[in-house]
């Protein structure tokens, strides 16, 4: 679906005089004069498909309005070509366009025709020049609705995601090809910035290459430690192609074997995230599949006599399952409908994601000490179940040493 088609579909939900008003990202500053790279807020893209900072849109069902930097010789000379205000209504498919600095003037008049504003306060500079001009107008969650449209993928956007999935796979198994002992996990992070950059795309978050003890850092991203033989190495990494995310992680053993322990580990978790996809299909409750994934984890940590029967699971697994994938890693929709835990839908794509970390403690047999194990895929529902985006990968036992022969 195109940006304007979702603007009024958006709008089909909302009455007569209701008003949306969207802003983009700010520019962030890394340091002295120097910008992170600019990556447009993912709900205005999705309705706009622009992606310069500092633009607003404001629309409705009678007209859609862009505000957007002007054109700046000087400026567009250190940061290149700007849209500007003359095509940007043609380009964007809106009514009409102004530089931002005239959204001020033209913000009271616009929100005085409007009987609800939908709208999400941030907070930001722009909250503020709202709030003065409200006069009595209804406000409400914009991402409320936006968000129930973006939890559900049409073809357009799931491409995009079998594309980032796709490159991201590639990466996965070029990295289990490349890795040896002595290698530093850096070495391995940059298999996957120049595949990534090859296919002119992005990562879509910040890559874990965790070798050894470093697994069990959920967050890790230092990236800068020597694999050692022996040890395995868990990967979390994932492009974005055009907005959309891919988000894989796979485990596997530094130097191409598993030993017994890893195995055994490894076996568990596999298993776990094999039945928790199995419950990923159209009106399954989405909790389900966690409850499943923890209870075999669960059962295989006792069966070990890691986990005694009255411990805590959380000990050894203390994340979700999966969450929801798009513009947005972790996307936005909720888990909820109402009250109650809702059910999958054909079009949601969520994360697989179980693991087990088991960092060194007295209480448990050293040869399982620093074994950290996640594997994550990313599953399309379908209208017969599931598809698993990212399935070209391999993940079984077997199928992990013959690649790394
Ligand atoms: N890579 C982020 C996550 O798995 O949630
Ligand atoms: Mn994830
Ligand atoms: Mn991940």
């Amino acid at each position: 679906m195109i940006p304007k088609n979702r603007r009024e579909k958006l709008l089909s939900q909302f009455d007569e005089g209701a008003l949306v008003i969207i802003s983009t990202n700010p520019e962030q500053y890394r340091n002295g004069d120097v910008h992170f790279p600019f990556r447009p807020h993912s709900d205005f893209w999705y309705l706009t498909g622009f992606k310069e900072p500092e633009a607003v849109a404001v629309f409705s069902k009678d007209y859609y309005t862009i505000f957007l930097q002007e054109k700046n010789l000087e400026r567009e000379i250190w940061d290149g070509e700007r849209l500007g205000v003359a095509k940007a209504a043609q380009t964007l498919n809106a009514n009409q366009a102004y530089p931002t600095n005239k959204l001020k003037v033209q913000l009271p008049q616009l929100i005085k025709e409007a009987t609800t504003l939908y709208y999400d306060f941030k907070p930001c500079a722009l909250d503020d020049e709202i709030i003065q001009c409200l006069d009595g107008v209804k406000t409400q969650s914009l991402g409320e609705h936006l968000h129930e449209m973006r939890l559900i993928k049409d073809d357009s956007e799931i491409a995009l995601m079998q594309k980032a999935a796709d490159i991201s796979v590639h990466a996965h198994q070029l990295a289990m090809q490349q890795v040896k002992a002595d290698l530093f996990e850096y070495e391995i992070a940059s298999i996957f910035d120049a595949e990534f950059r090859k296919n002119n795309t992005e990562h879509a978050y910040t890559p874990i290459v965790a070798g050894g003890g470093n697994g069990c850092i959920l967050h890790y991203i230092k990236n800068d430690q020597v694999l050692n033989n022996g040890d395995l190495l868990l990967i979390d990494a994932g492009c974005e192609v055009g907005g959309y995310a891919s988000d894989i992680t796979r485990t596997f053993p530094v130097n191409g074997k598993f030993s017994k322990a890893q195995r055994q580990i490894y076996q568990i978790v596999l298993d776990a995230q094999l039945a928790a996809i199995a419950c990923i299909k159209p009106g399954e409750i989405v909790t389900k599949a966690h409850q499943v994934a923890s209870q075999i984890i669960q059962q295989g940590l006792i069966d070990l006599g890691i986990l005694q029967t009255d411990g805590y699971l959380s000990q050894f697994y203390m994340h979700g399952t999966g969450h929801w994938l798009g513009l947005d890693v972790h996307d936005v929709g909720s888990y909820r409908q109402g009250k109650q835990h809702r059910q999958y839908e054909i079009g949601m794509v969520t994360t697989v994601e179980p693991g087990i970390y088991i960092r060194k403690s007295d209480k448990i047999n050293s040869i399982y000490w620093d074994i950290g194990i996640r594997i994550e895929d990313d599953v399309l529902v379908t209208d017969n179940g599931n598809s698993v985006l990212t399935k070209a990968l391999v993940k079984e036992i077997n199928d992990i040493e013959n690649l790394m022969k």
